[in-house]
């Protein structure tokens, strides 16, 4: 794997560093967001196996995420989901997000709404927000190599940056969804009002 970074913002944090990843994830400076446009144009020409090899490291690091996906939850053998059709489609789709994240970052109210939504649907895949920063580093890992000699500290907080800002929003998607859902009451059929007018 040979890969130090952990799960973002998992750790108790000393004040100071707390208090700079809570700004890293309600902003992002100009610097960051060109820095990553521009790594993104070198790692866009790799994302069917970026998206493999985030997933397969996930599923090795936290295999509590894997028995989340129906798909994957049985596979024993990590290695074969390397090839896997379904892992390389699920990787895109995960990629495909990224990239529109990407290009939203200077509209970020589009951003917002993207990424609630997903955190929306994360709660209807039961995926809970307490495993997303995973994702984040574990494409950290996946994209170190691909930009070889261009990766940077500073290139590493700007996506860690984007991370903790797409994830803050994801778990606001989340918690929102969860409490739409408790709050939704259960009519049973016998308390259903009549429909008077079948017009209507
Ligand atoms: C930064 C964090 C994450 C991002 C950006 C992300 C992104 C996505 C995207 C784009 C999809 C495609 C479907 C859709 O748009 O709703 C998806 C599906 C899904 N994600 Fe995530 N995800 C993240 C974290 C996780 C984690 C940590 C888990 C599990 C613990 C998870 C479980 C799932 C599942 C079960 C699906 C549905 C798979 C299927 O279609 O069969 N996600 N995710």
């Amino acid at each position: 794997m040979g890969c130090a970074i952990s799960g973002l913002g998992l750790a108790p944090k000393p004040t100071a560093e707390a208090k700079d990843e809570e700004a890293a994830a309600t902003h992002l400076s100009e610097e960051q967001i060109d820095m990553i446009k521009e790594s993104w144009k070198v790692i866009q020409e790799d994302i069917a196996k970026v998206g493999i090899i985030m997933f397969v490291r996930l599923f090795e690091t936290h295999p509590e995420c894997k028995d989340v996906f129906f798909l994957f939850r049985d596979v024993e053998d990590l290695e074969r989901l390397r090839t896997s059709k379904e892992l390389r489609a699920h990787g895109l789709r995960v990629m495909s997000f990224i990239e529109k994240s990407v290009a939203r970052l200077d509209k970020l109210e589009r951003l917002d709404h993207l990424a609630l939504e997903l955190g929306k649907s994360h709660y209807r895949y039961n995926a809970p927000p307490k495993y997303y920063g995973y994702v984040g580093a574990e494409f950290i890992c996946a994209v170190q190599p691909i930009l070889k000699e261009n990766w940077t500290p500073e290139l590493e907080e700007a996506w860690k940056a984007l991370f903790m800002y797409v994830t803050r929003i994801m778990k606001q998607g989340y918690l929102e969804e969860e409490r739409n859902k408790h709050n939704t009451p259960v009519i049973s059929s016998k308390e259903k009002p009549e429909k008077k007018n079948p017009a209507l």
